[in-house]
């Protein structure tokens, strides 16, 4: 229709213009994905295919409503009172960052820009962009977490505790909050006011082991501003799907 040009002829009462072609869309989207960062394993993961059980009704109801809450994300995006989404569970296998990948890929499809980062994997990048015989690339991961319109962490707070892994947390969490840029991030830490008690387990040795909250890992005001500006999701006591599903 456009041979290309992005830029299509149209009629309008008799007069001749041109209007923006439907391929430039596409093309946007097309770009934007190769930029997107998504890991293979999960390039397919969709709303569609995020599966919830029918059984055991704990687990329907859980999965239903996170995933409900999710496409009324993808919906609603942007929301102005909170444009992000947490979605949080102690338990690892259940779809957190599927639903994470999900939401920001029908998002790309709106030509939104949007871009993943494995937590631990972004912050070892900044700290190797600091060294000076690292490649440009390393150096533009810090940049990228700041300035994308759209910053998915995936596994936030899955790093050993220091001070600089706070600060630098604290720092893009902070920026992204104050320009009001979207935030997707999912975390397995659990979260002692989520919780509304003392978190820990007690070990196959009988002992009490803590865990780390959310808290503890990045800090009470990375905290503090990632509740402010994100959407809730709490996955609660669903089994690990790929366990369940001998995969
Ligand atoms: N309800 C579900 N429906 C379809 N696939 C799922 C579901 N839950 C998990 N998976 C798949 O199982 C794998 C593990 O899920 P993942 O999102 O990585 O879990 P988490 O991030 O909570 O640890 C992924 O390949 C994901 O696509
Ligand atoms: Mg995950
Ligand atoms: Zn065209």
């Amino acid at each position: 229709m456009c041979e290309g040009t992005g830029w299509k002829r149209v009629e309008r009462s008799g007069l001749s213009g041109v209007t923006r072609c439907e391929c430039a869309a596409a093309a946007r989207t097309e770009t934007l994905k190769e930029h997107s960062n998504i890991p293979p394993r999960y390039l397919n993961a969709s709303l569609d295919n995020f599966i919830v059980p029918t059984e055991p009704p704990m687990a329907r109801k859980n999965l239903g409503t996170a995933l409900m809450q999710v496409r009324a994300f993808v919906r609603e995006f942007p929301a102005p009172e909170r444009p992000g989404l947490l979605l949080l569970s102690e338990s690892n296998g259940v779809g957190k960052t599927h639903l994470a990948v999900a939401a920001m890929r029908a998002l790309l499809e709106r030509g939104h820009e949007c871009v993943f980062w494995d937590y631990q994997n972004l912050l070892d990048r900044i700290r190797s962009g600091y060294d000076a015989a690292s490649g440009a690339a390393d150096r533009e991961a810090y940049r990228s977490a700041l300035d994308a319109e759209i910053l998915v962490l995936d596994d936030l707070g899955a790093h050993r505790v220091t001070e600089w892994v706070e600060d630098t947390v604290t720092a893009i969490i902070t920026y992204r909050c104050n320009h009001r840029k979207p935030l997707i991030a999912t975390t397995n830490l659990p979260d002692a006011d989520l919780a509304g008690q003392v978190v820990a387990y007690t070990s196959a040795g009988g002992t009490a082991v803590y865990k780390k909250t959310l808290t503890e890992t990045i800090g009470a005001r990375a905290r503090s501003r990632l509740f402010e500006m994100c959407r809730l999701v709490r996955i609660l006591d669903v089994e690990d799907y790929r366990v369940k599903n001998g995969r």
